[in-house]
């Protein structure tokens, strides 16, 4: 199936709402597992100087969580949506994490070099990301821009289903009882999605082939590795 890439800021008031209220954790909560291991693989221990940034981060699922596993660790999670930065600002309200923050950046600009983050990170993360990009090297020039030297990269997102079909199936199992407009925007960020072939094509041509893609289940990928 060929991409149809989708909107890249999610900023409309419903779709925000909708994807803020869905329940994700089971696979968010696979990040913060891939990252533990990955640490852990390359003897590396986070302290109280090191920085995470979650590139893409919506309402901030993630970076919360990150927030939470190593409370001692800065935190930033980066998107350019507002309406998406609100309602993760809502949730730092409550859950009070000290560690955390959030920036209102385009990540294209980044890349381009009309945006300037004064700080580089030790550790990038990402999570449904990539496939929002129209053109991914906008993604993959931010994230050489925004790491450190021997920065540790976790990637996850959603692989392309080789056929509408196969897409239409993947949505009515996975989404079966989500509301209508959580499955339409799954349903087009399947279409949007990378495969794990294009994705290493990818890699490559951004000179960043020490990181490794591999699929993990039938509905996503993951990319790891420090460089
Ligand atoms: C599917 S959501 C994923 C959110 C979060 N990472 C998570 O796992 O819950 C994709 C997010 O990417 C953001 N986004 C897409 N393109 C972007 C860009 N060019 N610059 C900044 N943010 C972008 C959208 O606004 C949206 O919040």
């Amino acid at each position: 199936m060929k991409r149809t890439p989708e909107p890249e800021l999610m900023q409309s008031p419903s779709q925000v709402r909708a994807y803020a209220d869905a329940d994700f954790s089971r696979s968010d909560s696979m990040v913060i597992q891939s990252l533990e291991k990955y640490l852990k693989k390359v003897g590396k221990t986070l302290n109280k100087t090191d920085l995470i940034f979650d590139i893409a981060c919506g309402p901030g699922n993630i970076s919360e969580r990150i927030a939470k596993n190593w409370p001692f660790v800065n935190v930033v999670g980066i998107d350019g949506s507002k309406e998406m930065l609100n309602e993760a600002e809502n949730k730092l309200l409550k859950s009070l994490s000290k560690n955390l923050s959030y920036q209102l950046i385009e990540i294209n600009s980044i890349a381009k070099g009309e945006t300037h983050f004064p700080f580089k990170a030790d550790v990038l993360v990402s999570n449904s990301a990539l496939h929002h990009f129209h053109d991914p090297y906008g993604f993959w020039g931010a994230l050489k821009k925004l790491g450190k030297n021997k920065c540790i990269h976790i990637h996850r997102d959603l692989i392309r289903p080789p056929s509408i079909e196969k897409a239409f199936e993947i949505k009515e199992k996975h989404l079966s009882n989500s509301p209508e407009i959580l499955k339409k925007d799954f349903y087009a960020s399947l279409k949007a999605s990378f495969t794990v072939d294009e994705v290493t094509q990818q890699l490559i041509d951004a000179g960043l082939s020490q990181l490794k893609v591999f699929q993990v289940d039938e509905l996503y990928f993951e990319i790891i590795g420090c460089i």
